[in-house]
């Protein structure tokens, strides 16, 4: 059996991202319900690390703090920013006597494969350094490769230090090293500022090490380097083409797929159905046989079997099965809505649970209320959960009705089978099985039209609406 040698990983992360004219550090910039940081640790899993370092410098608190769930980071600081050759001296201090190997990966190349870098990394094997390239039809702005016939490295000269000749070279440097650690210990205090921005390029490290080999990517697109916001967004059509293509061969149909954006943190069930102009993001999860859309988003929720969610918008809330959600609903605020729920058309549910069989069919707003089992909320009932201080809570038992037009004023408590009159306004608790009503009694007064006398427009099919107002005999 082969042994491996110790494996530490590098990642670059201390740059500002000047040509991103942003405050938020670049690798903090979020791809797709990731951040580009995220982005390159998610690349990493399936390969072997002992040490994993991330450079930090411009917001390092906030880098850090961004990536803090993650214990096994070791963060090094560097204070100042002279360039990726700098960067990586910063863990000259740190990695004394390691004799193993060092992944370097620049922390806005976020596309990589995690197959692509268990495939450097043993091909590195006996090698001083060995380093991931691609054929670009567009290089510019990528540093540019130079080898000899042998795919040992001469030379990588960055786009801005090229000759117009040397710019032909569309062999470009992704950003992506693999080192033998006492060797490039060695090479890393030899860098100068002998260029352009005068800085310490890590590159000019294979003019000290050998055999320095460039391999090169099966697929160009993974090693896209993000310095700008066009690159972002070219970055995330990247993945969307990736995580479309993957979801359509597990057997999810999307009706037209260019119109739909889903994150690859989200995961979809067998036989569901994505119709267009619909966007499923972060922790989301869809089960079998869902139909979502036409125009709904969904983000950190989680839907049952069989839900039909139509031009609706669920934001952190769960689902039950066979719902029947939409045309607009709006369901957010850790919502939980039970199985086989009629919710919509028009209806907003904040922050609340529904049993199971209960509907909140037509034009309403539930807030901060716990709804039983087989619940009819009437079309128009309002939940008036806000005193304009605090929120209340509204309870309503298994099996009630309200009334079209009612308002809950919370807090409120309603018993189970209880039903509620249309256009009531509830301020009190009604147990169950009761009938609650509170709204004036409807007053008729019969013959009332014709004590005013005859309107000028009688006989013409329309009131005068003057009639009542002005008439001094009435009263109302
Ligand atoms: C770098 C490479 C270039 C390669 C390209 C691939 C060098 C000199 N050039 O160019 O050959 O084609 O990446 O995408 O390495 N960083 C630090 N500290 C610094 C400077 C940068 O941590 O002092 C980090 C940045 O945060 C970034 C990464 O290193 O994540 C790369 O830096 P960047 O300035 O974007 O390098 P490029 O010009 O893209
Ligand atoms: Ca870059």
């Amino acid at each position: 059996m082969i042994t491996q040698p110790p494996l530490a990983i590098a990642i670059l992360a201390a740059g500002k991202g000047t040509r991103m004219r942003s405050s938020l550090p670049k690798v903090l910039h979020p791809l797709g319900g990731r951040s580009l940081l995220e982005w390159v640790l998610q690349s990493l899993r399936g390969l072997a690390i002992d040490r994993k370092f991330v450079i930090v410098g411009y917001g390092a608190d906030q880098v850090k703090q961004a990536a803090a769930s993650d214990p096994s980071l070791e963060f090094v600081l560097q204070a100042e920013q002279l360039g990726t050759g700098h960067a990586v001296q910063q863990l000259l201090p740190h990695l004394q006597g390691f004799e193993g190997d060092l992944l370097v990966l620049n922390g806005d190349v976020p596309l990589l494969r995690a197959e692509t870098l268990q495939h450097l990394v043993e091909r590195h094997r006996g090698n001083a350094a060995t380093l991931l390239t691609a054929r670009l039809a567009n290089p510019g702005g990528y540093g540019r490769v130079f080898c000899d016939a042998k795919d040992q490295l001469t030379q990588i000269i960055e786009d801005r230090d090229c000759s117009p000749e040397q710019k032909q070279n569309n062999r470009v440097n992704a950003g992506v090293y693999c080192f033998h650690w006492p060797a490039l210990e060695q090479a890393l205090p030899k860098l100068s500022t002998n260029n352009d921005q005068q800085e310490y390029y890590l590159t000019e490290v294979v003019d000290y090490l050998s055999p320095a080999i460039a391999v090169d990517v099966a697929d160009a697109g993974e090693i896209l380097g993000i310095n700008n916001r066009k690159q972002l967004a070219g970055a995330y059509g990247v993945l969307q083409r990736r995580c479309k293509d993957a979801l359509m061969e597990a057997g999810v149909t999307l009706v037209d797929p260019d119109s739909i954006t889903i994150d690859d943190t989200v995961e979809i069930g067998p036989e569901v159905i994505i119709e267009p102009q619909t966007h499923l993001r972060g922790q989301t999860k869809i089960g079998a046989g869902c139909r979502i859309g036409p125009g709904s988003l969904i983000e950190n929720s989680t839907l049952g079997e069989g839900v039909t969610a139509l031009y609706s918008v669920i934001l952190d809330s769960r689902v039950g099965d066979h719902c029947r959600i939409g045309p607009y609903t709006h369901l957010r605020g850790q919502a939980v809505v039970g199985d086989r729920c009629r919710l919509g058309n028009f209806v907003e549910i904040k922050k609340s649970s529904l049993g199971n069989g209960t509907n909140v069919s037509h034009l309403s707003y539930i807030g901060d209320a716990a709804l039983g089992e087989q619940v009819n909320i009437g079309a128009g009932t309002i939940t008036a959960n806000y005193d304009g201080v605090n929120k209340h809570k509204t309870v309503i038992g298994d099996r009630s009705k309200t009334g079209s037009n009612s308002v809950l004023v919370a807090p409120i408590t309603i018993g189970s089978d209880v039903t509620i009159g249309a256009g009531s306004t509830l301020t009190q608790d009604v147990p169950s099985q009761s009938l609650a009503v509170a709204r004036s009694r409807q007053v008729v007064k019969p013959g009332w039209h014709a004590k005013t006398g005859p309107s000028p427009n009688a006989g013409l099919g329309t009131e005068s609406s003057e009639s009542a107002a002005n008439n001094p005999e009435v009263k109302l």
